[in-house]
């Protein structure tokens, strides 16, 4: 959602360039509208449109402001429709104080009437406009900006990442974080505050990430962080940053989400440098609990599936699996002796970190499965797995499903092992399936980008699909009819192949896509059966099966073909890359931007 970024620098420079191309790189949140602010001891310039950061940034050229701070920020509406007016940042009717804000403050309506009374002149619709307006109150009346902080985190009610900047101080960036991420990027000359690190990465490796209720006052050079509202001074030593600027840019690809899916063998081999017994961890806690419940959204939420078609069955546990949003449904089973097991890739969905909250007052071990780095869903879990797949520019995950799934599937062996599940064999079939990740998924991109162009041409002609499979297969049809519809609009829809017949069927007619999921594990018969249903109804079948399977091959309209050794374990990842292509190069095909997604954010920050 959102995406912020704040500058202070010890001599005036092309601040406005710098905001423009932090911008950009803050790009795959998602958003509607930008804006920049220039603070000086003169005053505070603001520059904001409805549109990309492309045109409004040279519209109102951005790059040609010099100064010495600056924020800047992309807005996805949430109160307000986009537009000039209510895009951010939002300043004081006096002009001396100037916020931007990711979040939502609940409790604005009743600030805004108070703030009325009091003579003050409302521009926007928005929610953050109350926040400019209450602290130049509180400063007139002679508080300190970081009092009047205080006292304003004391009186509104929400989530929130804020910065704040005013003419009284100009050389400083006040950002406080509650519910969503805000993260500080340190050097010598200069302090950056930001919603993701790839924002200022081409000039720091040095990050320092805020918690809930840290408020960081930043000036060129220096930082101090405190807690809110004690005033606690934290120390917190900044950590080094591996990955490169380079890793979060195109790296010679049309589009992010093509690298991405191109990234995923190394992806996996990065994975696979995670130590047994990181999984083993969880699997303690599994086994002394009474229950799992998962929670998780979207692709997560599909990725988490591995765990509720796995964990039964190496644990005897009950599993429950939740989508986040839903967690009011399953928050009654929740006691001290449940596990919640959180997927996330940003570690930042708000309906995820909600329902985890909820469970950890009920006492429940928190067990997170995230790929960023010290994201909010990591400081309130018990036990982490990171899945390392670096920073996922496309808004449609790929390789973090994948990366998902495999720490997963690594769980459910660790899990067999010590409950003594598998067979000998098994179990080194079960490895060798995870060794021969990195290569197999390499083999699935090589060999189905070019059938999945050309099926691409077919699809992209097409309203609607179904994707069909059955277990494990049920999990990669569901992420690939999601990665269908999101990219390229094509209303794909995914059941278990059993179910199609209960409703779905009737809308089977001629030249109408069916996509199936079939590895040779013990649904492989049943899904001959709706692959000829399909047929017989005039469908075009496009099957995901195992190399070799020459029965399947003759009643599929279309196929790709998946090294053999990955039908009883993994089978969610090579399965799935077929899956991604299609997806990709039919939104190739109908001329959209497969990263950037209508209506879509990269990471739901909003109930
Ligand atoms: C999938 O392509 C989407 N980007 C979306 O469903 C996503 O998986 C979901 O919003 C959850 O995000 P998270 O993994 O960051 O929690």
């Amino acid at each position: 959602m959102c995406g912020i970024i704040g500058i202070t620098k010890n001599k005036p420079d092309k601040i406005g360039h710098e905001i423009f191309d932090a911008l950009t790189r803050l790009e795959y949140r998602g958003y509607d509208s930008v804006g920049m602010a220039l603070i000086s001891s003169d005053g505070i310039s603001v520059l904001k449109d409805k549109g990309n950061i492309n045109d409004v940034g040279h519209r109102l050229n951005f790059k040609e402001i010099m100064g010495s701070t600056a924020i800047g920020h992309s807005r996805w509406a949430t109160h307000g429709p986009p537009n000039q007016i209510n895009a951010h940042p939002h300043s004081s009717n006096n002009g001396k104080v100037v916020v931007i804000h990711n979040g939502i403050i609940e409790n604005f309506m009743e600030i805004k009437s108070q703030l009325i009374r009091d003579g003050f002149t409302f521009i926007s619709q928005t929610d953050t406009e109350v926040i400019p307006h209450y602290l130049s109150k509180l400063l007139d009346e002679g508080k300190t900006m970081y009092d009047a902080i205080v006292s304003l985190t004391q009186l509104i009610k929400g989530t929130y990442a804020l910065v704040i900047a005013s003419t009284t101080e100009p050389n400083r960036i006040y950002a406080l974080k509650k519910d969503n991420p805000l993260v500080i990027g340190i050097t010598d000359n200069e302090m950056y505050c930001a919603s993701d690190i790839p924002a200022f990465l081409p000039f720091t490796r040095d990050v320092v990430i805020l918690r809930d209720n840290e408020l960081a006052i930043l000036e060129p050079g220096k930082f101090q962080i405190k807690l809110i509202p004690s005033g606690k001074e934290i120390k917190r030593k900044p950590h080094e940053i591996s990955w490169t600027a380079e890793a979060a840019q195109k790296g010679g690809f049309p589009h992010f989400m093509l690298k991405e899916i191109h990234s995923q063998p190394e992806v996996m081999k990065t994975q696979l440098k995670t130590q047994d017994d990181v999984f083993s961890k969880f699997v303690q806690h599994i086994n002394q609990s009474n229950k799992v419940v998962l929670v998780a959204a979207g692709t997560a939420h599909y990725a988490s599936l591995v765990a509720y078609h796995t964990i039964p069955e190496f644990s005897g546990k009950i599993v429950v699996p939740c989508i986040a949003s839903e967690w009011e449904t399953v928050s009654h089973i929740i006691d001290s002796n449940s596990v919640v097991i959180a997927v996330s890739q940003s570690g930042e969905t708000l309906d995820t970190i909600k329902a985890i909250k909820d469970a950890k007052k009920k006492g429940a071990k928190i067990l997170s499965v995230v790929n960023v780095t010290g994201s909010t869903l990591t400081t309130i879990s018990d036990e982490v797995i990171y899945i390392h797949s670096g920073p996922e520019i496309g808004v449609a995950a790929t390789k973090t499903f994948t990366s998902t799934a495999l720490a997963i599937w690594r769980i459910a062996k660790e899990l067999a092992i010590s409950n003594g599940k598998l067979s000998e064999d098994e179990l080194e079939e079960f490895t060798q399936a995870i060794e021969r990740m990195p290569e197999a998924v390499k083999y699935m991109v090589a060999h189905s980008e070019a059938k999945s162009r050309d099926l691409a041409k077919w699809f992209a002609t097409k309203k609607s699909a179904f994707y069909l499979g059955r277990g494990a297969g049920h999990i990669i049809a569901l992420e690939g009819a999601l990665k269908m519809k999101e990219i390229s609009y094509v209303h794909a829809e995914a059941y278990p192949g059993g179910e199609s017949k209960h409703g779905p069927i009737a809308l089977v007619e001629d030249d109408y896509p069916v996509v199936f999921a079939i590895p040779n594990d013990n649904t492989r018969v049943k899904m001959m059966g709706s692959v000829q249903e399909m047929s017989a109804r005039g469908a075009i079948t496009i099957g995901v099966i195992e190399e070799g399977d020459e029965e399947m091959k003759e009643v599929l309209s279309h196929y790709f073909e998946v090294p053999r050794g990955f039908s009883r374990f993994c089978s969610t990842i090579p399965y799935s890359i077929p899956m991604q292509l299609m997806a990709y190069y039919t939104s190739c095909a109908k001329d959209y931007d497969p990263d950037k997604p209508r209506n879509l954010a990269k990471s739901v920050t909003v109930e």
